[in-house]
């Protein structure tokens, strides 16, 4: 049986006065989208907006919606053909409705939510937009959909999965519903698992474990990719990362998932663990699915803590976010000169050892005035070492240089 998937009835705009809730107008990139007027939703100044109004909308994630324009516009050239995309939990449709403005060579786009109104509003903007030839708008549960298109065909050359939280529930149906060669997007918002505060619910959603260190944002993105990996090699799929972020109160990865039990064997030879010293910051890598057995700092003779299993293969493409930086140019990015600093940043730091040490918590720990960034990197290269900023905290360094070595020179500099 031929099953025709077509936009569901109940979505029709145009009648009781949708949409009955405060909304107003808002430009992203060089796309007009109705949003709801946050301003209406909130009592209280430290109320969250976003989760209050009718339709969710969050102003403050413009800056991750540009760049997803820039990875999508980068993979579409890279792949040199016409893509598919699914956004399966659109909110008011402004991230999948810009791809469809913003990037070309996007054929067809399907974005859908569970809250009918927030499919309308979608719809409605699709409409607007004059994009409703090419914008399917669905409102039914995000794992349903992507199950629906895990057939060979009918497959998406793009997933963006951007959720409330954690994007772990998503991820096997995402990873069905890509295909062979596809490029898989994962925000995921609940910090507090992923960087350790609540190392349980990371256990369960993400299968690993975290640590609270210096460098946890790192671990986290690390955590949510092994978690990817995992869920990719149960499909036998391989996973390559190309770009990741962290950013304000998320984290997001971009990775392109590629078919076939010896890619996803390659992929699970990349996961391992990260050992780390809370008495004196050294930390190593143990290769490898299965929980190394040292447990004793080779430094200070202390208890080493772990973080894993994670993924330990790169979380960056040198070469994909130049091509990225390349796409920026006359597309009216309201955060512009902010992600050209964070690919350039990400550029030095993509090749660079795992991990980075970050100054203020050694130099807290020592008791010291933190010496600037870039001496210290300078000290570094004297010496013999690589040494490189990292994206993920603007005090921190990526080093070849042992924890010791490291905060040897911070002493002197500090002196
Ligand atoms: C963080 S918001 C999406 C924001 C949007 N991607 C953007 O860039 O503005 C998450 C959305 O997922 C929707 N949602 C939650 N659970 C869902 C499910 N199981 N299936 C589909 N949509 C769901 C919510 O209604 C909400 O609109
Ligand atoms: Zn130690």
């Amino acid at each position: 049986m031929k099953i025709i998937i077509k936009s569901n009835d109940n979505l029709k705009t145009g009648e009781n006065n949708f949409p009955n809730f405060p909304i107003e107008v808002v430009t992203e990139g060089t796309t007009l989208i109705i949003v709801p007027k946050l301003e209406a939703y909130v009592e209280k100044t430290w109320e969250y907006a976003p989760s209050k109004a009718p339709v969710f909308y969050n102003p403050t994630m413009e800056l991750n919606r540009d760049i997803a324009v820039l990875a999508l516009q980068t993979y579409q050239r890279t792949a040199d053909k016409e893509i598919s995309v699914c956004e399966p939990l659109t909110g008011c449709g402004i991230r999948g409705i810009r791809f469809a403005r913003e990037v070309n060579g996007v054929q067809k786009i399907v974005v859908n939510d569970i809250n009918l109104k927030a499919a309308k509003l979608a719809k409605l903007n699709a409409e607007r937009n004059k994009l409703a030839e090419r914008v399917l708008v669905m409102n039914e549960d995000a794992n349903l959909l992507l199950s629906r298109y895990a057939a060979p065909r009918k497959r998406y050359d793009y997933i963006d999965v951007d959720p409330f939280g954690s994007p772990a529930p998503y991820l096997d149906s995402a990873v069905r519903a890509l295909r062979h060669g596809g490029l898989l997007a994962l925000t995921a918002t609940d910090l507090a698992p992923l960087c350790g505060v609540h190392p349980k619910a990371c256990v369960r959603k993400y299968g690993g474990r975290p640590l609270r260190t210096g460098y946890c944002h790192e671990l986290a993105v690390r955590l949510l990719v092994g978690c990817l990996t995992m869920t990719a090699a149960k499909h036998e799929k391989g996973v390559e990362t190309m770009f990741s972020h962290s950013t304000d109160h998320y984290i997001r990865t971009y990775a392109v998932v590629h078919r076939g039990a010896k890619q996803s064997d390659k992929s699970v030879l990349k996961m391992g663990y990260i050992l780390h010293c809370f008495a004196c910051f050294h930390r190593e890598v143990s290769k490898g699915i299965f929980p190394p057995w040292k447990r004793e700092c080779t430094e200070c003779g202390s208890k080493l803590n772990v973080a894993g299993p994670l993924w330990l293969g790169k979380i960056f493409d040198k070469e994909f976010c130049a091509l990225m930086a390349e796409e920026v140019a006359g597309r009216n990015l309201g955060r512009e000169k902010r992600i050209l600093k964070l690919l350039s940043l990400v550029r030095k730091e993509a090749d660079a050892p795992v991990t980075y040490y970050a100054m203020d918590k050694i130099c807290d720990k020592l008791n010291l005035r933190i010496p600037p960034l870039t001496k210290t990197m300078d000290e570094l290269r004297g010496a013999g070492f690589q040494a490189v900023p990292t994206h993920f905290n603007s005090r921190g360094i990526r080093t070849d240089a042992s924890a010791k070595t490291v905060k040897e020179i911070i002493t002197r500099l500090a002196a």
